[in-house]
């Protein structure tokens, strides 16, 4: 099968899972899923994210397999690893054991479940945190007005940016290379923020960049066995409120790399404490106009109404 078949497979397999809201009701992210040739994002090499059997994550090189390369590309749910400690480890010197995973290309199904909690309208003005290869910024281009995409490494948003050229992706998108924490004010206000790495405290120029109504959609890290995908509505004062929707698994942002107690990340001892089966919506996440983070669980919210975050 060709990459545009194997596209189409992707899709179809995305759109018959039952535990996202993937392409529903969003009719053109289904057509920027089948427009954009990922193919052309994905390096030669790239890291399988598991383990073999011997312990060591192997390369896929496209010139010894170019199949099987190109059947991960399209896989829904492989993320396809571009860069293992900040670079240090090179995908030419062959298996690792190294896990510190510092980029990848995220797995299709999770991208486009993001990309529909983003719930992007035409003209959108959008700062998304991460560009990494470039995939998810050409996603972003087939419906936004503008893009700004923010990468901390050189090498990557270089790649990124040649890509997205070359693809002749209209709107352009701007990439930058810079610390994507501190937003890119240059750009503000923005309707949309999609960061796609994870950060354990919301960066408060995300919050502050946005304009009223604006929606940003980051997974977040929490105490329990994964990190979530969180949406916030942003107030236009800096502050924002919003809930978790789904386990997701990312890496974090550099800055946010090193653990921290979740009490000084804002969560409630409530919502820090594992309550087997409660929903991820049941937690609400709130950003005050300082910058402060609060995660509490629902019922936390309803008996202390107007509580300054
Ligand atoms: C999961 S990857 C992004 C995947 C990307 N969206 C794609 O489609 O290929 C996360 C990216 O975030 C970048 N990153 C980490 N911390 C960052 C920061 N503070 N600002 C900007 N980018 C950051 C990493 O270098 C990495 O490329």
């Amino acid at each position: 099968m060709d990459a545009a078949g194997l596209r189409a497979r992707c899709a179809a397999d995305i759109e018959a899972r039952g535990d996202g809201a993937y392409f529903s009701g969003q009719p053109w992210l289904r057509e920027a899923f089948l427009a954009v040739p990922r193919e052309e994002f994905v390096p030669e090499r790239v890291w399988w994210a598991h383990p073999r059997t011997d312990g060591l994550y192997h390369v896929i090189d496209r010139a010894d397999r170019p199949r099987a390369w190109l059947k991960a590309v399209y896989l829904p749910l492989a993320a396809l690893i571009t860069q293992i400690a900040d670079g240090r480890i090179r995908p030419e010197d062959g298996p690792t054991a190294r896990a510190d995973f510092t980029s990848s290309l995220s797995c299709p199904a999770v991208v486009v479940d993001m990309l529909h909690h983003l719930d992007l309208r035409p003209g959108d003005r959008v700062l998304e945190v991460g560009t990494g290869s470039g995939y998810n910024t050409a996603l972003l281009t087939r419906r936004a007005g503008r893009v700004v995409s923010v990468e901390i490494d050189p090498r990557l948003a270089a790649r990124a940016a040649a890509t997205l050229h070359r693809l002749g992706h209209a709107p352009q998108p701007l990439v930058m290379c810079a610390d994507g924490e501190q937003g890119h004010a240059a750009g503000a206000p923005y309707d949309r923020i999609l960061s796609t790495a994870a950060v354990r405290a919301i960066p408060p120029a995300w919050p502050r960049q946005a304009r009223t109504g604006g929606v940003i959609v980051t997974p977040l890290a929490t105490p329990f066995a994964s990190d979530a995908l969180c949406r916030l509505e942003c107030d236009g004062r800096g502050g924002a409120t919003g809930t978790l929707i789904k386990s997701v698994r990312f890496m974090k942002t550099r800055g946010q790399r090193a653990e921290v107690p979740f009490a000084a990340l804002g969560w409630t001892p409530a919502a820090a404490a594992v309550a087997p089966g409660r929903p991820w919506a049941d937690y609400t996440v709130t950003v005050s106009t300082s910058g402060r983070q609060r995660v509490c669980v629902r019922s936390e919210v309803v008996s202390t109404p107007g509580r300054p975050g």
